[in-house]
């Protein structure tokens, strides 16, 4: 009796959000275990029919549905999430139908691809990434997530943590590249940014780590396309960002579409049961990829819906996200609840699964808030300071590729340049500075390139535009019903007539800026292309320009690294802006007038065309010594190394690194040694540089790759000044999966160490690790 009395207050002042006596379990505690009798409770009510509603998660498209398409649905508890609605009216329309209609008055979970901002947008993913700035990616997605929460929205589709290392694959620019450190941490802090210290608190959102696992190696970067993976190469390379999110506290995962091994990652239970839940304890629910259950059949795996209904479902994916084609007609609602009439699925499988949404559910207070107040959706979507950090987080993103001759920044009154010409098909488009993904914004608040630049020159100079050249998709994206279709192509005449403006207008300004690279549409989701190259004739464009002999700069707005070997040894000063997001054309304006300083890095490595792919920093040495032999044998037609290589980004200052020390030449396996380097800035002005540290074990039970970054920080450091970065490596750093021995293991070896400003700096030291 004590005891119930006990729990009984616990539950009231949990409900209150009052603190229970000191000597009492903490609150987190009561309120967990005042969630886990409400699941219990809410569970002993319900069919079977509604267990499997709540495991039913439907899109609404509002450019082809009605309302009333799914409203029977909620009011009979068949759905238990919607996703893609954007409209907080809408939204609390089929909220009251869900807690004042249904039987059991579950809320529904609106749920949304929130990958890179809202109402604002921020940088792609991958610009992101490229800032090396975890704090500001946190920032950036706590801001995406109150625009969000601001419409009702409680749960976003990311981060996408997987690791990308064929650029060809259009969905590179949505995670942070090539590597499993960078994207750890990277993948840290979107969670964080996300869900704050609990995504229930006001203005956060549960995330979505995606897509598990091993989707960035799909092969010849064609999207969708099956993945295979080693042993060593999952757990060292492709699992350790979804680690992270996890070790972060992210709240949901969801199944990749593809196969990884020739098993289908939805009806995959070495994923899903062995690494996820028993490995590592993942304690949150899983969603499947958009139809991604239905489709096990397509994949000639599962043999009918039923069957992939099973599949899927023991194999660990709790929710099935399904496509309008079907309301009400998907794997898991016309087969789950006959598979466990027959007894192939258990009921208690069943109740493990609607568990983990209700008590998703009960955590996010909907329970008790379902509804979105809708009177303050213009004011938050509205305040300044977010476009103040889009512009923020635009400039830090953007990655400095060339400067000869330090053309940039560019000087506002100079008296040589009265006249600048901005050329591209990129220059002037609002669309193109947002990047895949940006659904719910408005596009009208874009600032362009040209805008920005003519805000930052005012009257002073002349600034014209001239498009160019026209590019475009060849076949149609999956993203069109979202925007306005784009201008038609233009005719052979046109096309010549419009390349003769540009270069006319470039031959009468005294500098040109050209904004080259791709529509965002040209990367994102479906939109693998089997070349690196310029879309259109933009290179041809560029070399005519350049011929004229003026100034140029390029500038790239882009999801991917693109063919630019003509331009590195060409043009004098290339900027990669990437898709820089709302205020990116400010942001943009802002670096190349030097009142931003680049100091963004390249999150993977660029290579000099696409038969280079797959390349990336981190691979295995060969019988050969690294020396000048291999750059010819094994290629002899281009150099082995890449364009630019992982890491890499200039400044408009210079930094030297020295000193680089290890606090003890000798440590214990399992001991922690720490990294210390000595960074100045010997350059001309105060700037940002991202120190960082690679490893390499030189023998082991396995052989490791020539460099693995272990560390980073980007610093700011003022003229002259001089700072010592510190760096630890332990247990954790020092471990890896090693397929000989089929665990993870430590050796015990010696390590060669790099500290520098990217993946080939030279300055070295060693230490050893003993037994
Ligand atoms: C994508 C996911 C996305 C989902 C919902 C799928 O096609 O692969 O990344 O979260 O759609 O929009």
């Amino acid at each position: 009796m004590k005891v119930k009395i006990a729990a009984c207050l616990a539950i009231v002042l949990a409900l209150l959000n009052l603190p229970v006596l000191a000597s009492g379990p903490k609150i987190s505690q009561v309120a967990a275990l005042s969630i886990d009798r409400r699941v219990d409770e809410l569970l002993s009510q319900m069919t079977i029919e509604e267990k499997v509603g709540q495991l039913n998660q439907m899109f609404y498209f509002t450019q082809f549905m009605k309302p009333e398409m799914v409203e029977p649905g909620i009011r009979d508890g068949k759905i238990g999430s919607l996703l893609f609605v954007t409209d907080p009216a809408l939204i609390n329309r089929f909220q009251k139908v869900a807690v004042e209609k249904s039987r059991l008055k579950i809320p529904l979970l609106f749920g949304f691809d929130v990958i890179h901002g809202f109402h604002t947008i921020f940088p792609v993913p991958l610009a992101l990434a490229s800032s090396w700035e975890p704090g500001v990616v946190e920032q950036v997605q706590e801001v995406a997530a109150r625009e969000a929460r601001a419409v009702g929205i409680r749960w976003t589709f990311a981060p996408m943590v997987d690791i990308a290392r064929d650029p060809r694959w259009g969905r590179i620019v949505e995670g942070a590249g090539e590597d499993p450190y960078l994207g750890s941490r990277m993948a840290a802090a979107h969670v964080r940014g996300f869900q704050g210290q609990d995504p229930s608190s006001a203005g956060r959102l549960l995330a979505c780590m995606k897509h598990f696992a091993g989707y960035g190696a799909a092969s010849g970067g064609r999207d969708y396309d099956s993945a295979f993976i080693s042993d060593a190469e999952l757990y060292n390379v492709y699992l350790p960002p979804f680690k992270a999110a996890v070790d972060a506290g992210v709240g949901s995962a969801m199944s990749a579409y593809m196969d990884l091994n020739d098993v289908p990652a939805t009806g995959n239970a070495f994923l899903l049961r062995d690494v996820l839940r028993k490995q590592w304890g993942f304690k949150g629910f899983v969603v499947s990829d958009a139809d991604a259950v239905g489709s096990l059949v397509t994949h000639g795996f599962a043999e009918d819906k039923s069957d992939a209904a099973f599949r899927a479902f023991t194999a660990g994916v709790d929710m099935e996200m399904s496509l309008p084609a079907s309301p009400i007609s998907t794997a898991y609602s016309t087969s789950l609840a006959s598979l466990i009439q027959e007894g192939r699925v258990t009921k208690e499988l069943l109740d493990e699964s609607v568990r983990r949404v209700l008590e998703a559910k009960f955590k996010l207070g909907l329970f008790e808030n379902p509804y979105v107040d809708e009177s303050q959706v213009t004011t938050i979507h509205n305040n300044p300071e977010h476009r103040r950090l889009a512009r923020v987080a635009a400039q830090r993103s953007m990655v400095l590729l060339r400067n000869e001759g330090n053309v940039l920044p560019l000087v506002k009154g100079d008296p040589k340049v009265s006249s600048i010409a901005v050329i591209g098909p990129l220059a002037d488009s609002k669309r193109d500075m947002r990047g895949s993904w940006s659904l719910a914004d408005d596009v009208k608040r874009a600032v362009t390139v040209l805008e920005g630049i003519r805000t930052r020159l005012g009257a002073s100079i002349k600034v014209e535009y001239a498009q160019g050249v026209d590019i475009a998709r060849l076949s149609r994206s999956i993203f069109d019903i979202f925007n306005a279709p784009r201008p038609a192509a233009w005719s052979e005449t046109q096309k010549r007539e419009e390349f003769e403006k540009a270069l006319s207008l470039a031959r009468s300004s005294d500098a040109v800026i050209m904004v080259l690279g791709e529509h965002e549409e040209m990367s994102g989701e479906a939109a693998s292309k089997s070349t690196l190259d310029l879309p259109g004739r933009q290179l041809e464009l560029l070399k005519a320009v350049s011929s004229l002999g003026k100034p140029v700069v390029l500038v790239l707005i882009n999801g991917r690294p693109l063919d630019i070997s003509w331009a590195a040894s060409h043009v004098p000063a290339i900027l990669e802006a990437w898709h820089p997001g709302t205020e990116g054309g400010n942001a943009i304006a802002d670096v190349l007038y030097g009142d931003a300083a680049p100091g963004g890095k390249l999150p993977l490595t660029w290579p000099r065309n696409a038969g280079q792919i797959p390349i990336y920093y981190a691979h295995n040495l060969t019988q050969e010594p690294e020396t000048e032999k291999k750059f010819t044998s094994r290629y002899w037609d281009i150099p082995t190394s890449p364009l630019y290589p992982f890491g890499y980004g200039l400044s408009y200052s210079t930094f030297n690194f020295s000193n680089l020390r290890v606090s003890k030449p000798e440590v214990k396996l399992g001991e922690s040694v720490e990294v210390l380097v000595d960074v100045e800035n010997t350059g001309r002005r105060s700037s940002d540089e991202v120190a960082q540290l690679y490893i390499h074990q030189r023998f082991g039970s396995a052989s490791r790759p020539v460099r693995e970054l272990k560390g980073f920080e980007r610093i700011t450091l003022a003229l002259g000044e001089k700072r010592t970065v510190r760096f630890t490596l332990g247990k954790q750093e020092l471990t890896y999966w090693s397929s000989a021995s089929k665990s993870w293991v430590q050796d015990p070896a010696v390590f060669d160490l790099w500290a520098g400003a990217d993946s080939t700096a030279p300055l070295t030291t060693t230490f050893r690790v003993v037994r």
